[in-house]
């Protein structure tokens, strides 16, 4: 995905890394076991085992409860969430996108709970410092009762939607 929608107003990149005070909200990285589209190099932690690149995170087995912050290109996006959907635990943050295909499909029609954000997250860039606000907000999506748990009592500003109900 590279439209100026998502691009900060920087060069467009899909190095964009998750602030702490997402992953604390969330149950703290240690409560994540599995982060699959990951840097090399690790600015904030998200999980207790990461695939990067290099593994290829998409060809990999998944285990227990994921942390997905996905790269924004397709057809990348659609192909982790599609993995993430029927892998069934764990929570994404993504762009809300809601009339990409695959929000369409894999979350729209998947997910057990979204919440949509009220406030836009700054992203860490890959040299530790914070990004400009981004044009578009994000939303946060559970797979899995626990997950929906998670959401219900992060304390993070929004409005939780249950797509299945
Ligand atoms: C938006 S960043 C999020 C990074 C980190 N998960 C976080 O939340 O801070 C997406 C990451 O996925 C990595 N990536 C790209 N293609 C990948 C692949 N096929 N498998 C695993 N990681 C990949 C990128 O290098 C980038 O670091």
């Amino acid at each position: 995905m590279n439209s100026t929608f998502e691009r900060n107003g920087e060069k467009s990149t899909v190095e964009w890394y998750t602030p702490p005070y997402i992953i604390e909200a969330l149950g703290g990285w240690w409560s994540f076991d599995l982060d699959p589209a990951s840097p090399e190099n690790i600015i904030t932690e998200t999980a207790c085992k990461y695939y990067t690149k290099r593994d290829n995170g998409l060809t990999q087995s998944w285990h227990g409860r994921i942390f997905l912050n996905p790269p924004y290109e397709n057809p990348l996006i659609g192909q982790f969430m599609q993995k993430l959907s029927e892998h069934g635990n764990g929570i994404a943050l993504v762009y809300n996108r809601t009339d990409s295909k695959w929000c369409q499909e894999y979350v729209l029609k998947r997910a057990d709970a979204i919440l949509f954000l009220s406030k836009r997250i700054k992203f860490i860039k890959p040299d530790g410092s914070m990004g400009n606000s981004p044009g578009a907000g994000s939303i946060l999506i559970a797979y899995g009762q626990e997950n929906v748990k998670y959401l219900e009592n992060c304390g993070l500003e929004g409005c939780i939607l249950y797509p299945k109900n």
